[in-house]
């Protein structure tokens, strides 16, 4: 029923696919998610929207590969079919012109900030667009975040601006205006990133991912503390104002299940580890790599 479409592997670990679901993509809005099983014995797994089509009728995903779904995700071929997938869910970003906005992003988070840059562009705002990733060929659609933003600055970890939050600090110490900030990635980053604009008091909206269940505000899995209360984020969120999120409460409760985990991917890995081994992933040019990151590249680092 939810059959893939397209298949990428974008860059180690991160895969990109494209499902057949009309009704999502005719309602889909920047921020929400989907949360999709492989099988019927699958668990849900909650996964942003990286695009949609309406006409088409699709929608795009792009997942780390971490754990067991994750893995049993990412070795389905082009042409399989999801048992289900539900959305779009959870509240949509808040887009209004804002002004100048900056929209820093890393690993997976990369997916759900094109279609947030476009939507700002839509309503006349200046999008500065930072990418992080752990060297060169960890970044991904620099291509596609060009075309969408006023500009693009990659950090790789390198030289003086390293990562997305040394960017957002040198930015606000440089006295440009910047009216709202929006990040997307690992919970580290995110937390680092509120943590550097925090002194500006400047709006950090963050999009959370901690452990979810039905994803429709029943179990009470998803709960995180903002502002001293407690949040689904599957309802009131995933966005939330970074500087009131309670990060070491939502790291906490993320490794929760980690032994469980554990045991679950090594149960399944020594079942299935020929299908990680099958399609490996292509290595990267290193040429087309340097190209890629060189323009708009930040830190001193130039070897790809
Ligand atoms: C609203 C929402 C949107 C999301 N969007 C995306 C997305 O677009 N792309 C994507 O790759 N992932 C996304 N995630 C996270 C994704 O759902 C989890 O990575 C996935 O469910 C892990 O399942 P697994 O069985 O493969 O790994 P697990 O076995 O569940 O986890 C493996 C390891 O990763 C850690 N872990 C699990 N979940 C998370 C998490 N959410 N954040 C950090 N560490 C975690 C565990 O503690 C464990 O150590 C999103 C989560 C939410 C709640
Ligand atoms: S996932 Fe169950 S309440 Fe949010």
């Amino acid at each position: 029923m939810y059959e893939m479409i397209k298949k990428e592997n974008l860059v180690p670990n991160i895969v990109f696919m494209r499902f057949s679901a009309p009704k999502i993509a005719q309602t889909a809005l920047p921020g929400q998610f989907v949360i999709l099983r492989v099988d019927e014995k699958g668990e849900r797994i909650p996964m942003g929207l990286a695009g949609w089509d309406a006409d088409e009728g699709t929608i795009d995903i792009v997942f780390y590969v971490l754990g067991t779904s994750t893995a049993k995700l990412s070795t389905l071929p082009e042409g399989a079919s999801l048992a289900n997938i539900a959305g779009p869910l959870g509240t949509p970003t808040v887009v209004e012109k804002f002004g100048r906005v900056i929209c820093a992003c890393g690993c997976f988070g990369i997916g759900p900030t094109l279609p947030l840059i476009r939507a700002l562009k839509e309503k006349g705002n200046e999008v500065i667009t930072v990418v992080e990733g752990r060297g060169p060929d960890f970044v991904f659609w620099i291509d596609r975040l060009k075309e969408a933003s006023d500009e693009v600055h990659v950090v790789t970890g390198c030289g003086k601006t390293a990562w997305a939050n040394d960017f957002i600090a040198e930015e606000l110490e440089s006295g440009r205006k910047v009216d709202r900030i929006f990040v997307h990635g690992c919970p580290f980053m995110m937390k680092v990133c509120s943590e550097a604009s925090k002194p500006s008091g400047i709006e950090t909206i963050v999009s959370l991912t901690p452990l979810m269940v039905d994803g429709t505000g029943m179990c009470g899995a998803c709960r995180v503390e903002v502002g001293g209360k407690t949040k689904l984020a599957c309802v009131d969120g995933p966005d939330f104002p970074g500087h009131e999120v309670n990060w070491d409460g939502l790291v906490i409760r993320l490794r929760q299940m980690i032994p469980e985990e554990d045991l679950s991917f090594n149960i399944w890995e020594r079942e299935n580890w020929h299908k990680l081994t099958a399609k490996p992933h292509k290595p990267p040019n290193p040429d087309k790599l340097r190209e890629r990151v060189d323009d708009g590249h930040r830190g001193a680092c130039t070897s790809a």
